[in-house]
Formats: structure tokens, C-alpha cells, sequence
């Protein structure tokens, strides 16, 4: 049933079609049950378009549920032609009142924000999630709604004229309005943040880890702005260079129950290297940063691990110690294989700051059929700490036995020692003949100071299933 383009207003209540229900959608989220989606008020069967059309199966991310957030994202499926095909695949309407949020007073979370469907929680309470790994090649910079979120508490509710950071030297305090963050000259960084338990599901399958049990999604990318750490320090007669403190804390405004505040550290050497590159940020991709990664301010430290990066930023503070927050003495730390929780000494180990070289393959994904071709396409990221750009892919179609380089795309306007951002990368490989109808797709990074990833997980396993960068593998079926 095709409509003209011009006359196309979709998901508006149509006369004599079925009335359904969130919870009949719901019923449809296979194809063996046709899968439906709603927009708006209408409801659609997209079974034989998710199949027909390349790039079709996305559409499966909103199964049994609403198109409308993932087209916000990526606003050019809002466009006559592709409105029209939607409604030729309309099979009813939806007529629900909007679901009602009850709130419970003495819930810490109640507050916590609305996310996007798309988002794939590893906890909802503090809120975790990580972004569908079929979307995060879709872009370099990863969309704001999808980016992957790492919350310990709950998140707060600052509202910005009252806001102050508070910068605390020589045990004097100065604070910081908003107004006069932004009145300060800005800068925009790209970088990519990542957690320290990214693919800490691989360590999980050695042995148990305590810890979110993240994919290889707990990674994304953003525009960040604000004035520089220096310009701020300035503003409170502090010379980043000159000043004989060896530590510069952060404390988040995000409280648990028991009065506990989040908060980390960096070694003052360190910032010096990163001076003209860690923001103060009042900007996420642009717009105000969003509640969940930091509203109103956060502070930007690229090429360093996610748990430094403070967000909700309370104070900074110069000192000649670490932060004493629980985050940076007992947890983000490295151990050996051998150490468990009866024998493990938090105080011996050095808190993580720089990450190592990480990659991981996005498509195709574990357990898929590939079509019955000659050569795969293999396709994924690669990020390292420290601003180390890519200088090489690596990726097998034999479990590692051989090898092709892949093309890269590097990051634009990015030196191979000042890459913040991730390097995104293409390679087509060979099937193995005979490979009995599986075979593992393996890849593996070298960045700009020919560090490379481990081999084997096993060899870097550690309780808390931090650092998790071995070979990414990938399993897949070939028809025989
Ligand atoms: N800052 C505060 N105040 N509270 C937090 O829980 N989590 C840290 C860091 N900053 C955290 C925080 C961790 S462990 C990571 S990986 C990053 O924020 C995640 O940032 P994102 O949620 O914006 O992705």
C-alpha cells in the first residue's frame, strides 16, 4: 500500500486498521513471529525488509519496540521516501497513554535519567551500559544517546546557577560559576574514553572476575569542550608547569548512601604532558554535556583510562597525594594472575592512568553465518593510551596462523603521538579452505610505539578483570 511522499504523515492513527498494544509488540521481536515496530502511533512489519535490504538487520535493534529514538540518531531516515516505505509495511495502530514514571522518594536512582533503548546495561542500578556493537562503526564520533556509560552512584541533580567548582591550593578555596568557565577561552578535543573493565567478559570466561561483565562496547568517542585544566589553574594563580604539588584530585558531586563521593587522581607530571589537551568541559559533541556523562562540568584527560575522568566536578584539588577516594586506592589496579582476593594488597599495585593498545572486530559478529564467499569483510577499532595513534591492524581468518594488514582510518587532524581518538579499520581475508564450517576471525593492534596486544587472555587475567586487551576473537559459521 504505497502512499504519495507528499501526503505521507507517518504514524499518525489510521482508520480501520487493528488497534495494538506496547505489550503485543513486545510478542514480536523474532522474525519466526514477524518482527513489528512502532512510530509514532503507527505499527509496522518489517520482517521482509530487515531481510531484503542491506544494512536491513539494524532495524532489529528496535524489534518489539519504538524506530522513533534510533531515527532521532540518525535523522536522515526522517525523509518522504522512506517514510512512505514504512507505511506501506503498516499493519496497525498503537494507542497507549505514554508509560508513567512512579517515583519512589526513598530511591537513590529515582532521578537517574531516561536512556536511550539502544544502550545494553550490564547493571541498571548504578546505571551501566554499553552501546549495540552493530552501531558503533556507524560513526566516529559516537553518537551522544549511545555512548557507553559508567556510573558508580547515582547521578546527581546539579542545577547550573548554583553550580560552582571549587579549586582548592594551598588549602584556599576559589570557585568557579559556570559563567566563568565558559567566559574563558575554549578548546574542543576528540577523544575516546574507555573503561578499564572493557572486555572483561573475555577474562570472566578464564576465570571469575568480580566486576561488570562489559563487552567490547565500553568505548565511544566525543567532541569535548571547555577551558583548559591550565587556563583554570591560572584563573586560581597556579602555574601547572612551575607548581611543586605532585597531584591534581578530583572529587565528583555524586553521592552514595553512606556519604561516599566519587573521586581520582593524576600525577602532576602527567598533566603536564597532556597541559594543552585536558578540558575542563562544560561541552559534550557540542551541546551541554547530557546528565549521565557529568551535567554541567567534567574533566577531560585524554589517552588516560575512563575512571580518572571525573564527571559531576566538584573540586580539584592540588596535593602531594593521590586521591584516598576508594576508586583510586582499591580498585582500577593491575595484578598478575596469581593474586586473589585472600592474598591481593591493593597498596603494592600502581593505580592504572595510560591504557595499552586494544582492538576488537565489530563485524562480523561472534557466532554469525557468513554468506558462502571466497574472502570475509572484517571490520573494527583500534585505540591505545597515551595519544599512541595506530600504525597497524593485524587480522587472521585461521585463528592466527595468517595474517592481513588492514586499511585504517585514523582519526582526522590527530599526530600518530597526540591520537586521543580511535583508529577504525577494514580488512578482507581469505576463508581457509576445508575449515570444516567454522573458523576464528582474530585481530590484533600495534600502535605508534610498536607495543602490540597479548596473545592470550589467560596470561593477563586479574581478579578485578581490568585491562582486558588480548587478541580479539571472533567465531563464526561458513555453509559448507
Ligand atoms: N565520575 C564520577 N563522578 N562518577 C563515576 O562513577 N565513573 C568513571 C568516570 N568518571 C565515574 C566518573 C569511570 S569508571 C568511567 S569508565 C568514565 O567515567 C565513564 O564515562 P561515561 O559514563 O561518560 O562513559
Amino acid at each position: 500500500m504505497a502512499l504519495a511522499a507528499s501526503k505521507v504523515e507517518p504514524g499518525t492513527v489510521r482508520k480501520g486498521l487493528p488497534t495494538y498494544s506496547r505489550a503485543d509488540l513486545q510478542k514480536h521481536k523474532k522474525k519466526e513471529e514477524r518482527v513489528w515496530v512502532s512510530y509514532n502511533n503507527g505499527v509496522y512489519d518489517v520482517t521482509d525488509y530487515v531481510t531484503q535490504h542491506p544494512g536491513g538487520s539494524k532495524i532489529l535493534l528496535a524489534a518489539g519496540g519504538d524506530i522513533g529514538p534510533y531515527w532521532d540518531m540518525y535523522g536522515a531516515h526522517k525523509q518522504g521516501e522512506i517514510y512512505e516505505v514504512l507505511e506501506g509495511l503498516r499493519v496497525g495502530n498503537i494507542i497507549e497513554p505514554p508509560e508513567k514514571r512512579t517515583v519512589d522518594k526513598n530511591d537513590p536512582y529515582a532521578k537517574d535519567p531516561k536512556r536511550h533503548p539502544a544502550l545494553i546495561p550490564s547493571s541498571e542500578r548504578p546505571f551501566n551500559a554499553e552501546p549495540p556493537v552493530s552501531l558503533l562503526l556507524q560513526d566516529f564520533i559516537t553518537p551522544t544517546d549511545l555512548f557507553f556509560v559508567r556510573n558508580h552512584l547515582p547521578v546527581p541533580t546539579i542545577k547550573p546557577d548554583n553550580y560552582r567548582l571549587n579549586i582548592s591550593v594551598h588549602g584556599k578555596e576559589k570557585a568557579l560559576s559556570l559563567y566563568t568557565l565558559h567566559k574563558l577561552e575554549q578548546k574542543s578535543v576528540v577523544t575516546t574514553i574507555q573503561c578499564a573493565g572493557n572486555r572483561r567478559s573475555d577474562m570472566v570466561k578464564v576465570k571469575p572476575v568480580k566486576g561488570l561483565n562489559w563487552g567490547f562496547a565500553a568505548i565511544s568517542t566525543a567532541e569535548w569542550s571547555g577551558p583548559t585544566l591550565k587556563d583554570v589553574l591560572k584563573q586560581c594563580g597556579v602555574n601547572l608547569d612551575t607548581t611543586e604539588y605532585q597531584h591534581i584530585q578530583f572529587e565528583g558531586c555524586d553521592t552514595g548512601p553512606d556519604g561516599t563521593t566519587y573521586g581520582a587522581s593524576i600525577p602532576i607530571e602527567l598533566a603536564r604532558i597532556l597541559r594543552n589537551d585536558i578540558i575542563v568541559a562544560t561541552k559534550m559533541n557540542g551541546e551541554d554535556i547530557p546528565r549521565d556523562h557529568g551535567y554541567p562540568v567534567r574533566i577531560i584527560i585524554p589517552g588516560v583510562v575512563g575512571a580518572r575522568q571525573v564527571k559531576w566536578l566538584d573540586k580539584i584539588e592540588l596535593s602531594n597525594e593521590e586521591s584516598s577516594s576508594h576508586w583510586q586506592q582499591r580498585d582500577y589496579k593491575g595484578f598478575n594472575s596469581s593474586v586473589d582476593w585472600h592474598n591481593v594488597d591493593f597498596s603494592k599495585s600502581t593505580a592504572i592512568q595510560l591504557l595499552p593498545v586494544q582492538s576488537a572486530i565489530c563485524e562480523p559478529e561472534d557466532g554469525e553465518t557468513l554468506p558462502d564467499d571466497e574472502e570475509v569483510t572484517v571490520r573494527g577499532y583500534a585505540w591505545s593510551g597515551g595519544g599512541r595513534g595506530i600504525y597497524r591492524v593485524d587480522v587472521s581468518a585461521d585463528g592466527g596462523k595468517t595474517w592481513v594488514t588492514a586499511e585504517l582510518q585514523h582519526p582526522p587532524s590527530q599526530t600518530p603521538y597526540t591520537s586521543w581518538a580511535w583508529t577504525f579499520w577494514e580488512a578482507q581475508v581469505a576463508l581457509p579452505k576445508g575449515h570444516g564450517g567454522k573458523t576464528e576471525l582474530v585481530c590484533k593492534a600495534c600502535d605508534s610505539q610498536y607495543n602490540v596486544q597479548p596473545d592470550n587472555v589467560e596470561s593477563i587475567w586479574n581478579l578485578r578483570g581490568c585491562l582486558s586487551s588480548a587478541w580479539h576473537r571472533v567465531n563464526v559459521s561458513v555453509p559448507k
